[in-house]
């Protein structure tokens, strides 16, 4: 799959310095990551064990990046460091250094001592995470340029997060309300514990078991999944003698016919994820054949890279986290 080069213009713009505090500055700092984590030890810890740090270093990116080379996966996986070779991924420079300048929302005597500081208040906005998980795809002939391969800006304008007031960095830099580096996402079972309200009801009727599903988007700010048109969730029921169904929530791509009637591209066709919180829900149903059972036990799951996924490159790496689970009595007469 090829991506879109970044708009990253949108993320480097540099702001206007503010009104200059009289301090005096150090000038000769060295504005490498690895400097920061000397003196920022939480910050760089927090980090190092984010998928951040290991935007380029994974080895999920670097199988898919071996089969579809290009200088654009830089921008948004390794944006510090364009010589060939090892990258430190999405490092604290990547979001903090311009000019010479480390950029903050706030500044402290300590801190304008310790290096040259520069108040850019789009770090507190979606805009600074948007520059990388805003984009559509590469014009490469098959994809559609008009279609998005990540829309999570635009999900999470859609939601109810957003209207009250929420930005990205609330959910994914605070923890217990002090700013935190780990941008838990599908790693994180806490974070993907409070994505998603289930309910679910099992009924027995006409020779079979029918599962009514309702999942509603909870303490989450866009579509869940979001992100990487990778991301598929599932939701499995199971009885103990082993019946079982499952659906997926996923975004679906397939080739449409363009506007002038005539040429293919790939697009959306279907998006069966559920939606942003205050746009919707999903409801499905399930049916099962088994007349012995007294409950279902159901699952819900969110695979980093599906088994589904271009085997050619990704077989054999597919990850599955556990999102939430439950046991259902099954109503009606046996
Ligand atoms: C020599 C030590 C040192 C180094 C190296 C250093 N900092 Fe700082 N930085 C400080 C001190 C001291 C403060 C004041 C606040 C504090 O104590 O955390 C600060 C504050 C900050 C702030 C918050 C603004 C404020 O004034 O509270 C940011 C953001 C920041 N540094 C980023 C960075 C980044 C990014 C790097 C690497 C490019 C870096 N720092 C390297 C010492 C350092
Ligand atoms: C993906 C972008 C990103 C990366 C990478 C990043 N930061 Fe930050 N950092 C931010 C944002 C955004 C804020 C402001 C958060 C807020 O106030 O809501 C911030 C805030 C800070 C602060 C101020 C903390 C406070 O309590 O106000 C320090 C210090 C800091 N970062 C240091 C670092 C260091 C050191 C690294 C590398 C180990 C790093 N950052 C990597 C985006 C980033
Ligand atoms: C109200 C809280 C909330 C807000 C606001 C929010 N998120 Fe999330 N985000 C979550 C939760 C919870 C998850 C874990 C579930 C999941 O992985 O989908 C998550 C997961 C993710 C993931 C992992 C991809 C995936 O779905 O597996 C990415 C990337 C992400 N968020 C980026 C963002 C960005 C960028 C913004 C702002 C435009 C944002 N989030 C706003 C709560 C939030
Ligand atoms: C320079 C590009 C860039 C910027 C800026 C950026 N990100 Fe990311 N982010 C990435 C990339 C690339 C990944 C995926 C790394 C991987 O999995 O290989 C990622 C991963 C994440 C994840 C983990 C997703 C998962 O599936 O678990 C979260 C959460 C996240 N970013 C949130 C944010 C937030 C919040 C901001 C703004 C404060 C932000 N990012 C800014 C490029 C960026
Ligand atoms: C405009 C920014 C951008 C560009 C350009 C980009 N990516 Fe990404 N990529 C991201 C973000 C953001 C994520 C994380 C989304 C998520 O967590 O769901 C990601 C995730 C991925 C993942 C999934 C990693 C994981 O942790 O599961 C792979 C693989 C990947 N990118 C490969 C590539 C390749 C190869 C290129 C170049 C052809 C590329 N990307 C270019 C932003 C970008």
């Amino acid at each position: 799959m090829r991506r879109a080069g970044a708009a990253l213009g949108l993320l480097l713009a540099a702001c206007e310095p503010a009104a200059a505090a009289q301090v005096e500055h150090a000038t000769a700092i060295d504005l490498s990551h690895v400097s920061c984590g000397e003196c920022h030890e939480r910050e760089a810890r927090e980090w190092s064990g984010s998928l951040h740090a290991r935007a380029w270093d994974d080895p999920i990116f670097q199988r898919e990046y071996a089969s579809t080379p290009s200088e654009s996966c830089r921008d948004c996986h390794a944006p510090s460091t364009s010589a060939p070779g090892r990258a430190t991924g999405i490092d604290c420079a990547t979001c903090h250094v311009r000019d010479g300048h480390v950029l903050a929302t706030r500044t402290s005597e300590a801190g304008e001592r310790a290096h040259p500081m520069r108040i850019d208040a789009a770090l507190q906005t979606p805009d600074h995470c948007a520059g990388c998980h805003q984009f559509a795809f590469m014009d490469d002939g098959s994809h559609a340029v008009d279609e998005a391969l990540q829309n999570t800006l635009v999900e999470f304008l859609a939601s109810d997060a957003s209207r009250d007031g929420a930005t990205c960095q609330t959910c994914h830099m605070r923890d217990e309300g002090v700013v935190s580096h780990r941008f838990p996402g599908v790693e994180d079972p806490e974070q993907l514990a409070r994505a998603v309200d289930v309910e679910i009801a099992a009924r027995r009727g006409g020779g079979r078991i029918t599962v009514d599903v309702r999942i509603e988007g909870a303490d989450i700010g866009h579509a869940f999944p979001t992100g990487d048109v990778f991301r598929r969730a599932e939701l499995s029921v199971t009885t103990p003698a082993g019946a079982h169904e499952a659906f997926s929530m996923q975004r679906w791509l397939g080739d449409t016919i363009d506007a002038d009637g005539a040429s293919l591209h790939v697009r959306t066709i279907d998006d069966s994820r559920v939606p942003p919180p205050g746009t919707g829900e999903l409801r499905e149903t399930l049916e099962l054949v088994d007349d012995g059972a007294d409950a279902i036990a159901w699952e819900l799951r969110l695979h980093r890279i599906p088994t589904t996924v271009d085997a050619r490159t990704l077989a054999g790496v597919t990850t599955s986290h556990l999102v939430a689970r439950g046991v259902v009595a099954i109503a009606g007469p046996r």
